[in-house]
């Protein structure tokens, strides 16, 4: 059989994104597997929704750590652990210390509900309606120090209509989500394992 790229997904709370990549690596010629599903807050919908699709699924609850290195130290742990190989942030709440980030260098993708550059940070279809901006859209990218401002590798791009509100707006950008995340981790997957073939 052939080797499928180890995969960890770190969410917070619902996780649409996570149960769009589960059920796209659930293909078996798909280049990567979930194996693992983090989550830093015990409550969130998604461990269940991983859990009920197969997937191990663990909380680290940050409250009982008394410091973000100590938090870091565990989820490192884990996912090294679980001999994760790529990390897929979906709708994971943290932002992650350089030092991590830098241990998982190239290894780490995000996605984030705005056309990156603009828009980074929190609350971007509200910023996006209230700056009368015509185009939204969301963004797959590798995660660097700097927040929201890695290496892109994929977009989508959504109209902003008349009558908008911050929830329809984030419903049309979620469904281009859910269509992109899977492609970008198998793209990214695929070009992992492609480097680790020698040249013939
Ligand atoms: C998504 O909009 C994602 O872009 C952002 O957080 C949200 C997570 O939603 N980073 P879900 O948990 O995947 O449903």
């Amino acid at each position: 059989m052939t080797r499928r790229l180890r995969t960890g997904v770190l969410i917070s709370g619902r996780g649409s994104n996570m149960s769009a990549l589960i059920e796209a690596a659930g293909r078996p010629d798909f280049a990567a597997e979930i194996v693992l599903v983090l989550s830093d807050w015990p409550d969130a919908a998604g461990l269940v929704a991983a859990r009920a699709a197969g997937v191990t699924a663990k909380a680290i609850d940050y409250r009982c750590f008394s410091a973000r290195e100590a938090f870091e130290t565990e989820l490192h742990g884990q996912l090294a652990g679980a001999g994760i190989e790529l990390v897929c942030l979906a709708g994971f709440m943290r932002i992650l210390s350089p030092k991590l980030v830098e241990r998982w260098s190239g290894r780490i993708l995000n996605i984030h509900p705005s056309l990156l550059p603009e828009l980074r940070g929190l609350h971007t279809h509200e910023r996006a309606l209230a700056e009368g901006r015509r185009e939204h859209g969301c963004t797959v990218h590798f995660v660097s120090a700097e927040l929201d401002a890695g290496p892109i590798v994929a977009q989508a791009r959504v109209p902003v209509l008349p009558g908008d509100d911050a929830d329809t707006l984030a419903s049309r950008v979620l469904h281009e989500e859910h269509r992109i995340y899977p492609l970008a981790l198998e793209a990214v997957a695929r070009k992992l394992l492609a480097a680790e073939r020698p040249a013939i």
